[in-house]
């Protein structure tokens, strides 16, 4: 194999992507011990030269075949470690067998490269791409008859190596899975810096820069959803890393439920980073013959900042995890109606806001909450999935009309939802996740459907299936606008009670999936009251994912910077809209900021001024022809802090062949005069054309580029063209 490797004299394995090379080895005791994760280069020898196993004190103790203090496994750097076994820190995972025991060791027995990757089985994951291998290590505990499959997938192209673990019961007897992580990372020393993305409601993807300290960190969520407050992304990075030097290290794990992200620097100096389903509440019982996997976790490592780490996962996404269907597919121009209308619409209103979307090049009318049962305000029928014919006809007729007039239809959904009001509710009060005789808890009005139970997801993929042919929807949005609380589901045994979460889970991705069987050409927008679950996990379903209800241009820019940290830009729903209540920001600089990701309008446009409609015209037939392209193929840069707290917050997008950027700068104050940036991605022997001049890459690389604000109230954007010929 070309890119996995493994050295029976030294029993060392090695991974290598383009730019990127992991190594472990299996040492006597058959523990699989991590050496090296960075840069390419490393010889066999210095790899193996890693590792210098050093005696600290009798309070980190030694199994004992195992010899001296140097192998006591609180200071090993094991790739999966077990628990209660001399390793205090974090674990990979704790197996409570019939006995009570908990002690969990699992060594190495047996491993198999082959080329193409695995996907944990009923959940997300990334499954293609160019020269990908694998690697599966099958390891088994000292003592009891439980096996633990490690895999390993290396992504060369996009320097990424997914990683998940599957744990099985290979005796007679049931054992509890009281703690599974898909990946376990031991780093040398502790001087590092963490990047992280929390925030509230309207307030995600906050980026947070800290440095370690000793003992334990995390970032979790135990929502039933990975929510807006934490995100299931991390890197670690040299102190003196920047946007564009020094060696990151990312991580990012392809799930949208209760997960933790934990990272422990140890009294030895060491760091350890664990990502998996979180611990609280998870228990999983595994009978004889079973097996249970855990989410994938991603991970990349750049020499190039942080920068090189988020564009190296940008093309992990779009090339390897998000839907094929839409990888190349330009993604529809759309109009959403809610916040132009809200639940106040019929058919003419409609028909009104898609005779001005067809007229300025829209290319797809998504009609938001409200259009099913007896809904006209945020207090019932969800769950009742048939259309509301007082308020809008017949949605196949809809359709027609919108087909007449060029457009595409889109609905919105909440599947996972139940109204108190509705009829769904008074036929199956028991498909309501809920502690019996504990007084739930409401959220937005709503209760959840218990989405553990198969008939729910049967009713749910009816519904929805049903309407995609009716309406031909090529568009749905998938809302969920509350977490999870009570999650208790009267169709598992009490001793299944810890299991819920993680099968809820499992059921919303078994309905994303066959849907997409059944409609492979759907484009589904993933929303969680903005993005409250925008994880790795919904990528693999939604090639888009709404990104924050705050729609506030100036507040929108930490919002998507903090996203493009981990996620491609193309990911990220953001739409143009009105302005808030005391902002000034011009039709220009909100468009500006909505097209840093994939592109639409949230607002009444047919109230639009003529130049305003003027400038939407010509900005979407750009976007059409060139910008949607850049958006959704070339690469990013960030020009400024990539907390987005910049003034001007400023991005480059340049094209595959790089014979297009684009790059926007926008200005939150009014600012009269110049500003200089220092440009990024632009080829060094390419001429490029910057308005009227002809300037080499090389000098547009190595001076600074300057941008002039007019001092517009409000704030403003600039945006500068580099197009070079041949
Ligand atoms: C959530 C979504 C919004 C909108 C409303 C509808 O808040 O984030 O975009 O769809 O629900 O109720």
């Amino acid at each position: 194999m070309k890119y996995v490797s493994y050295q029976a004299k030294t029993q060392l394995f090695q991974l290598h992507t383009k730019h990127t090379q992991r190594a472990f080895y299996c040492d006597p005791a058959k523990r699989l011990i991590q050496l090296y994760y960075g840069a390419r280069g490393m010889s066999e020898e210095a790899l193996l030269l890693c590792e210098s196993r050093q005696a600290y004190s009798s309070f980190s103790p030694v199994p004992e075949l195992e010899g001296g203090l140097e192998n006591s496994p609180d200071n090993l750097a094991q790739l999966f470690p077990g628990f209660d076994c001399g390793d205090y820190r974090l674990s990979g995972a704790i197996i409570r067998d019939a006995s009570g025991a908990a002690a969990t060791d699992f060594r190495y027995r047996s491993h198999n490269i082959y080329p193409g990757c695995v996907v944990p089985e009923g959940l997300p994951g990334a499954n293609r791409g160019k020269n990908t291998e694998t690697l599966e290590i099958t390891l088994s505990d000292q003592t009891r008859p439980v096996e633990c499959v490690l895999y390993f997938t290396v992504f060369p192209e996009s320097d990424t190596i997914t990683e998940f673990t599957v744990i099985r019961n290979c005796g007679t007897e049931a054992v509890q899975i009281e703690r599974i992580t898909s990946a376990v990372l031991d780093l040398p020393g502790d001087e590092w810096d963490q990047l992280s993305l929390s925030g509230t409601y309207a307030e995600e993807f906050q980026l947070r820069r800290q440095a370690l300290h000793h003992g334990l960190q995390i970032q979790r969520s135990l929502r039933g959803s990975t929510g807006h407050q934490a995100n299931p992304a991390t890197a670690l990075l040299t102190r003196d890393a920047t946007e564009t030097q020094g060696a990151v290290y990312g991580a990012a794990l392809l799930y949208s439920g209760n997960f933790s992200v934990e990272i422990e620097c140890s009294q030895y100096h060491a760091t350890r980073l664990a990502l998996g389903i979180a611990d609280t509440d998870f228990r999983w019982l595994l009978n004889p013959g079973e097996s249970l996997s855990a989410p994938e976790t991603a991970f990349t490592f750049s020499g190039n900042g942080i920068g090189g780490m988020s564009r190296n996962f940008h093309n992990f996404f779009r090339h390897s995890v998000m839907p094929e269907a839409w990888e190349k597919r330009p993604r529809p121009l759309l109009c959403n109606s809610w916040e132009a209308m809200r639940f106040d619409f019929d058919r003419d209103r409609l028909l009104k806001l898609a005779d001005a979307a067809a007229a300025q090049g829209v290319e797809l009318l998504v009609l938001d909450d409200g259009w099913f049962g007896e809904r006209n305000e945020a207090d019932s029928s969800l769950g009742d999935w048939f259309v509301n014919t007082k308020k809008v006809g017949s949605l196949a007729t809809l359709s027609d009309e919108l087909a007449q007039r060029g457009l595409g239809f889109g609905l919105w959904f909440e599947p996972e939802m139940i109204s108190r009001k509705s009829r769904l509710f008074e036929e199956h009060p028991e498909w309501v996740l809920g502690v019996p005789g504990h007084d739930l808890c409401i959220g937005r009005n709503q209760l959840v459907l218990d989405m553990t139970r198969s008939e729910v997801v049967d009713y749910l993929f009816g519904c929805m299936s049903r309407l995609i042919q009716e309406a031909r929807l090529t568009y749905i949005k998938w809302d969920m606008n509350r977490n999870l609380t009570e999650a208790y589901s009267r169709a598992l045994p009490p001793i299944r009670q810890s299991e819920v979460r993680h099968r809820y889970l499992l059921g919303v991705y078994a309905l994303h999936t066959r849907l997409l069987k059944s409609f492979p050409e759907l484009l589904i927008e993933g929303c969680s009251g903005g993005g409250g679950r925008f994880d790795g996990g919904m990528l693999h379903y939604c090639a888009q994912l709404w990104c924050s209800d705050n729609t506030d241009a100036e507040a929108r820019l930490a919002i998507q910077f903090g996203e493009s940290t981990f996620y491609p830009p193309c990911a990220a729903g953001s739409h143009v809209a009105s302005n808030y209540p005391g902002k000034t920001h011009s039709f220009a600089m909100r468009r500006a900021v909505a097209a840093f990701g994939t592109f639409g309008y949230e607002m009444k446009l047919d109230e639009l001024t003529p130049e305003e409609q003027k400038a939407a015209m010509a900005y979407n037939l750009d976007y059409r022809h060139t910008h949607g392209k850049l958006v959704q193929t070339g690469d990013f840069y960030r020009l400024t802090a990539g907390d987005g707290s910049g003034n001007p917050v400023a991005w480059l997008q340049v094209s595959p062949d790089r014979k297009l950027a684009r790059l926007t700068a926008v200005m939150r104050k009014n600012f009269a005069g110049s500003i200089k940036l220092r440009l990024q991605g632009l080829s060094e022997t390419l001429t490029y054309r910057v308005g009227d001049k002809n300037i080499s890459g090389a000098k547009l690389l190595r001076n600074p580029f300057a941008i002039t604000f007019d001092g517009a109230v409000g704030g403003e954007a600039k945006i500068v063209d580099f197009t070079a010929e041949g």
